[in-house]
């Protein structure tokens, strides 16, 4: 199959394409590095052209909503019309565990993304998965304050991004479903706790600071809004499997 992968250079897109060449497919990858960009349109009619599935993990990393909303609408509507136009049969899109209702900051992004996904012109499916195990180092790298590392206080289940590029490359070669079974790590943690686990593993000297975040999303968190139901699949790999092959930041 012929698969584009937006977002392809990133954290989880990495993953996908490797794995989706492993896999025998063949992989278009699209970003800005690229020569695409999904924000204003430019590139994608030329990369979707005879595509058979397109995967977006596309991201933006930005906790205004105002950037975040207007970022994921841009992206998903220019992906959505050059899918339409080529014809291609699939999209897929990946989201976040218990994001539902969420009306401010990057999650707001997101549901406008799901939204405009299933309200869209073609066939589609959505996974929802939980934080990545790498979400603790964008997030050191992210809010980083001096010798201090601010970091809501939530509860999550993390989930190698390995795995769930994996879920999407078997998403994407196979029917289109609507939403699909949600994905999240094996294990349940706060996640202060994982960034100190990080700092500590690679030498980092920086503290984690767990910060209530303001607004009803504090209780949401804290109760644990983000770690997925019992009918969730669970990833196998732990954090600690995956932090004793962690690269030290750069
Ligand atoms: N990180 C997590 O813990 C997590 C958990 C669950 C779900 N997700 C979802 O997974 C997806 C990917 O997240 P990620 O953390 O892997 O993202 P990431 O590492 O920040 O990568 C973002 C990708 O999007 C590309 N991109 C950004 N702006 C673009 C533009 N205007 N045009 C074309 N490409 C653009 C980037 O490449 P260029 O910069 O070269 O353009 C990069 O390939 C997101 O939808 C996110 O919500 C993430």
């Amino acid at each position: 199959m012929r698969l584009v992968v937006a977002g392809g250079t990133g954290v989880v897109g990495r993953h996908v394409v490797a794995q989706a060449r492993a896999a025998g497919h063949d992989v278009v990858p699209l970003s800005r590095s690229t020569g695409q960009d999904v924000v204003s349109g430019d590139g994608l009619a030329a990369a979707l052209a005879g595509a058979d599935a397109v995967i977006d993990v596309t991201s933006v990393a930005s906790t205004s909503t105002r950037t975040a909303v207007g970022f994921f609408r841009r992206a998903t509507t220019h992906l959505l019309a050059a899918g339409q136009a080529a014809l291609v049969p699939h999209h897929v899109a990946l989201s976040i565990v218990g994001i539902d209702d969420e009306t401010s900051g990057y999650y707001a992004g997101k549901v406008e993304q799901e939204r405009l996904v299933a309200a869209g012109p073609l066939p589609w499916t959505l996974l929802r998965a939980t934080q990545f195990h790498e979400f603790v180092p964008q997030l050191v790298q992210r809010t980083s304050v001096g010798p201090f590392v601010v970091v809501p206080a939530m509860r999550t289940a993390t989930v190698a991004a390995a795995e769930v590029a994996g879920a999407l490359v078997a998403l994407a070669a196979g029917p289109p479903r609507g939403r699909a079974t949600d994905l999240g790590g094996p294990e349940e943690a706060e996640l202060a706790d994982q960034v100190r686990r990080f700092l500590t593993a690679t030498g980092e000297r920086r503290r984690a600071l767990r910060v209530p975040l303001p607004g009803p999303l504090r209780r949401r968190l804290r109760a644990g809004v983000l770690v997925p139901g019992p009918g969730a699949d669970r990833g196998r790999q732990t954090f600690a499997e995956w932090l004793s092959q962690a690269p030290k930041l750069s």
